[in-house]
């Protein structure tokens, strides 16, 4: 591939226009069906299609015995088209005649029991022969399709930990555990020591004596599972470097993503995203409705938006993606990518899933919604899964663009329709940050000390309360470049180090900051700090933790109108003032909020307190919050408002009537 190729692919990728595309799976149907697919595909105004992540077989039906013939023809039938190949390295699926020649590749699960070959996913990330295969169908394939100028990007893998399939708990993963913290800690006395192994005699003397942390009597050490996290969140890591290495090498000019999943938390999606041009994720409203409606809204929130998805849990999830590249630098370990805003949806759903507990038909409109929320978010592109239903195993029960007998299904006619003038990929611009960390939502969860509390839930709340008040939000690492923001959120940045401290009392000089509960409870190694909550963090909050309160589901306590529930502690402050004290409960009277200088620190979960609190925030800022109806959600992007109605039922807002499931300008 000449440099020539190489820039006028980048310029030719770097429209400034929102694109669309579709995944699709030549090997599923006849070779017949090829050209017509993707005439129909750019008539309906796609301009890339993802292929080949599980094609392994396919393509190496017995080791090192390549067909590419048919790989060939799909690519070349798609470019003569002018369509845009996103190519995927294969290794989601490692075929039959690997796993039986090296067994060793399977992972284990937390029972201790194999994972067998039958489905996807079926390998240890820390499997050194898996690696080496790895890395040869990655060079295999890039050797083939890196140069073709029909191909401008690669997607790595599928879906890593799809299937809870980035933790192994035996086979390779036990040594590679084993060496890491030797690595990591040098010594037995000081793993001992920082893990306070001395703790029910849980000391060790010999590094084989740790195994990952599943099937004990009890509960594991919170310490012992929080490096374990971190050893898998770096195998993970060091999987996708390998094959983004190869794939620079062998394919310049082209971009390189990874499609991440619905808020999923079992690597650290900011370190194994590093060495990505941009990072993309797969959206499936429905479907994430069913597992992650928030605690206590149960039923009824499921089914109001059954058909529609949360708008809340979508955007989370667009917002956290787009955040996952805001700052590094884009050169760092050789990215390509030109723009610096986007992210892309890598699979939207376009009608009915099929892996949910319910698998209800979308709303009219949702695709063309979805779509647009994507946008204003920050997607530079959505791609739909897929484009054809599947005629066969796993998936027919899920939908596609088109139907089994190949007539557009409810998705087709809704992209058909859908105007999209104007959606041009400029950065999307707020003031807001709310900060996420993955090490936080590790160990607190280990140790949730209430089933109704959980990492995601308690960031969740803030973040819907800001959402329900108009605002648009990054979602932003705790350690990275706070400048460019004047409200600080961090509804639940439990893990606290002097360094992280120190950059939060530099950002608390030009911001107004939030702080959630259980802030600073824990060390880096899980522990708590001696001189107890909120450790190194204790002179920005001017305060310190008194006693913390769970509390179970239907037992709230009060402060003045506001209730509480899930979780209240409470505060003895050093040089704080005291905002609101508990009006009953055993914590009566002593201090829920503290307040110093532009620091808010919160001990209490109450949606309306929490919704009281952030509006004076962004009134301070010179925002102006606005309490948005149920189900109806603003967002700007490239100089426009979007109005998102997610209500199966026309809402009147502002004066104007907005449609069921719909969206406009504002
Ligand atoms: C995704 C996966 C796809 C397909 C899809 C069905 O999680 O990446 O391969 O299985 O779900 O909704």
């Amino acid at each position: 591939m000449s440099g020539f190729w190489a820039k006028l692919l980048n310029t030719m990728d770097n429209s400034n226009a929102f694109q669309l595309g579709v995944c699709d799976y030549p090997e599923h149907v006849p070779q017949d069906r090829w050209q017509e697919y993707a005439r129909t595909q750019k008539a309906l105004g796609l301009s890339y299609v993802r292929i080949g992540e599980f094609a392994w077989s396919k393509l190496e039906p017995l080791e090192g015995q390549f067909q590419w013939d048919w790989l060939d023809q799909a690519v070349n039938t798609l470019h003569a088209e002018g369509l845009k190949v996103v190519m995927c390295t294969p290794t989601a699926t490692p075929p039959a005649w690997l796993i039986r020649a090296h067994p060793e590749i399977l992972a284990f699960d937390a029972t201790g029991k194999i994972r067998e070959f039958g489905s996807r996913r079926h390998y240890d990330f820390s499997s050194r022969v898996f690696r080496e295969h790895s890395r040869r169908i990655t060079l295999a394939v890039a050797g083939r399709y890196g140069g073709h100028p029909g191909v401008v990007g690669w997607q790595t893998d599928n879906e890593f930990g799809c299937h809870d399939t980035s933790r192994s708990y035996g086979g390779a993963s036990v040594a590679g555990f084993q060496s890491w913290l030797e690595r990591k800690y040098g010594t037995l006395e000081r793993l001992n020591k920082f893990w306070g192994n001395v703790f029910w005699s849980q000391d060790y003397n010999e590094w084989t004596q740790i195994l990952p942390p599943h099937n004990t009597v009890t509960e594991p050490n919170p310490s012992h599972v929080l490096d374990f996290y971190r050893f898998s969140s770096d195998a993970v890591a060091s999987f996708q470097e390998e094959q983004v290495k190869i794939l620079r090498e062998h394919s310049p000019g082209r971009w390189v993503t990874h499609n991440f999943m619905i808020f999923f938390s079992e690597f650290d999606h900011y370190k194994v995203s590093e060495c990505l041009d941009f990072p993309s994720w797969d959206s499936y409203p429905t479907g994430m409705l069913e597992f992650f409606a928030p605690d206590g809204t149960g039923e009824a929130l499921k089914a109001k938006y059954a058909r529609t998805g949360h708008p809340d849990l979508i955007s989370f999830n667009q917002d956290l993606y787009r955040g996952l590249k805001l700052g590094g630098p884009l050169e760092a370990k050789g990215r390509i990518h030109p723009r610096t805003a986007g992210h892309w949806v890598m699979e939207q759903q376009c009608g009915q899933v099929n892996w949910a507990p319910f698998n209800p038909l979308p709303a009219a409109g949702a695709v063309a919604l979805w779509t647009a929320q994507g946008w204003a978010h920050g997607a530079d592109a959505v791609v739909y899964f897929r484009w054809r239903a599947a005629t066969m195993a796993q998936e027919v029960m899920h939908s596609g663009l088109l139907r089994h007998n190949e007539t557009p299904d409810r998705g087709y006619l809704e992209i058909k329709a859908l105007e999209r003038e104007g959606w041009t990929v400029a950065p999307v611009e707020t003031k807001v940050a709310l900060l996420h960390d993955y090490e936080s939502l590790w160990i607190f969860d280990a140790q949730k000390h209430s089933s109704s509390l959980s990492y995601w839930t308690q960031t969740l709340t803030y973040y819907m309360a800001l959402r329900s008040l108009g605002i648009d939000v990054d979602i932003v690492h705790p350690d990275s470049d706070l400048s460019s923001y004047r409200l600080i959120v961090a509804p639940a940045i439990t893990l606290m180090t002097e360094a992280r401290a120190k950059h939060f009392e530099a950002a608390a000089q030009h911001a107004q900051m939030v702080f959630g509960p259980r802030t600073a409870y824990r060390t880096q190694s899980g522990r708590t700090f001696e001189e107890g909550q909120f450790g190194p963090l204790t002179g920005l909050v001017g305060g310190q933790l008194e006693n913390f309160d769970s509390l179970r589901p239907t037992l709230e306590v009060q402060i003045d109108a506001h209730s509480v529930n899930t979780w209240a502690e409470c505060y003895t402050p050093t040089t704080a003032n005291v905002k609101y004290s508990y009006s009953s409960g055993p914590l009566k009277d002593r201090p829920a909020v503290l307040e110093q200088g532009n620091v808010t620190t919160i001990g209490a979960n109450s949606h309306t307190l929490i919704l009281e609190i952030l509006s004076a925030k962004l009134e301070a800022i010179g925002l102006t919050p606005m309490l948005m109806p149920e189900g109806v959600r603003t967002s700007s992007r490239a100089g426009k408002t979007l109005v998102m109605n997610f209500n199966e039922e026309a809402v009147s807002w502002f004066g104007k009537t907005l449609e069921g499931v719909s969206f406009s300008e504002l």
